[in-house]
């Protein structure tokens, strides 16, 4: 009996400086293999205790057993101090340093040239002082003709035939300006953002300052410089006292904030049925500097030598024009008028915004614009 209760102590006291020495809960499943499992010795000797004495059977069986429950106990201990550890352990690992740099996301694109140049052109009017506006791009032909002065049959027309909209298609309720159903030449794909002009006037009253980017259409040839589907930004300054000076100066401004602060602008005459005077503006040529000439004293091409640069249409808002602006309830009143041709003034301009980027990054051809080309693209990232 001494002996076998001996070798319990022994195991006993073997196995638990090895469980306090084991390094990680692998050495200490090991552990509970070699002393608790099934051939390990603690085990033989329980199972032989019924070969034993049986005097001696009581005081090995209790000496065995409580070795055992004190072994498991301790490798339970020791397995969750390693555990807490390996917690530990890992947790600094993983720690990260949220005040390290950020690794940069992977490009997703940027904005088309069209775009861009569309919000430059935007900002340098808002920092003026105006509001963007939107409008439809299918629209009455009232407001994209008759109400800018160009009464059904002016020759003007021509000039802008457009996509017309099979008025069958149109959403039911959809009536012309004389509250009658749209005929087959009522509603087209507006030729210019001009309409604009009489939409945002009958929307509020003077003084107002807007630029209307957007989409414009005319059944054109496709070339190097004209497209059916293009793009505009119109402008509209009405307020009491606003002169030609006033657009010359603004206009002025957008040039040297669009292409550069030497830029000088010149007005010369043009016509447009809605604006009286109407002006055509010239911005000094950017590539020769305005002297017509290459510095190796070649023609420079941009200008084609002349020095000028033609970037848009504009014009002092015509009196009739005010004259379409829908009244608000004293109908036909002219003490009501809102915009009052004998009081009010105004000017207007018009820009294509295809003409002003390939002026300013030296793009030839209109039509890559529209060829999702990346490698043009890209070129303007
Ligand atoms: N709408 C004219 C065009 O598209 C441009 C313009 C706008 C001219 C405003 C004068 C005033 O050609």
């Amino acid at each position: 009996m001494a002996d076998a209760r001996a070798r319990v102590e022994e195991l006993r006291s073997e196995g638990a400086a090895a469980i306090a020495a084991a390094p990680d809960a692998a050495a200490i499943e090991e552990l509970r293999v070699r002393y608790l499992g099934r051939k390990s010795e603690l085990t033989q000797i329980l199972r032989g205790i019924g070969e034993l004495p049986p005097e001696e059977r009581g005081p090995v069986g209790l000496a065995a057993n409580a070795a055992r429950e004190g072994l498991e106990e301790l490798l339970g201990r020791r397995r969750a101090e390693l555990e807490g550890g390996e917690l530990e352990h890992r947790l600094a690992e993983d720690a990260i340093d949220a005040t390290l740099p950020g690794v940069a996301p992977v490009a997703v694109g940027h904005l088309h040239l069209l775009k861009q140049t569309r919000r430059e052109i935007e900002d340098i009017f808002v920092g003026l002082g105006y509001r963007v506006m939107e409008g439809p791009e299918i629209e009455h032909d009232y407001y994209n003709f008759t109400a800018l002065n160009h009464p059904p049959g002016h020759p003007a027309r021509l000039t802008q035939d457009s996509f017309y909209v099979d008025p069958a298609t149109l959403p039911p309720g959809v009536v012309n300006e004389h509250g009658l159903p749209p005929g087959p030449k009522d509603v087209l794909y507006r030729t210019h953002t001009s309409p604009m002009q009489v939409r945002s006037m009958e929307a509020q009253d003077p003084p107002i300052f807007i630029v209307v980017p957007g989409t414009a259409y005319r059944r054109d040839t496709i070339d190097a410089t004209h497209s059916p589907m293009f793009h505009q930004v119109e402008g509209l300054a009405v307020a009491d006292g606003i002169s030609l000076a006033d657009l010359a100066g603004t206009l002025e401004e957008f040039a040297r904030g669009i292409f550069g602060p030497g830029r000088q602008t010149r007005l010369k005459p043009d016509f447009f049925p809605f604006t009286e005077p109407s002006v055509q503006v010239d911005v000094s040529c950017f590539v020769c500097g305005g002297s017509g000439a290459l510095a190796d004293g070649s023609r420079d091409p941009l200008c084609k030598g002349t020095g000028w640069i033609e970037i848009l249409g504009a014009g002092m808002v015509d009196p009739n024009v005010f004259g379409f602006v829908a009244q608000r309830d004293g109908e036909g009143d002219a003490a009501e008028l809102r915009y009052d041709p004998e009081r009010t003034q105004g000017f207007a301009f018009g820009m294509g915004i295809e003409r002003i980027a390939m002026l300013k990054h030296g793009i030839p051809d209109l039509r890559i614009f529209f060829e999702n080309d990346v490698r043009f693209l890209e070129q303007f990232a």
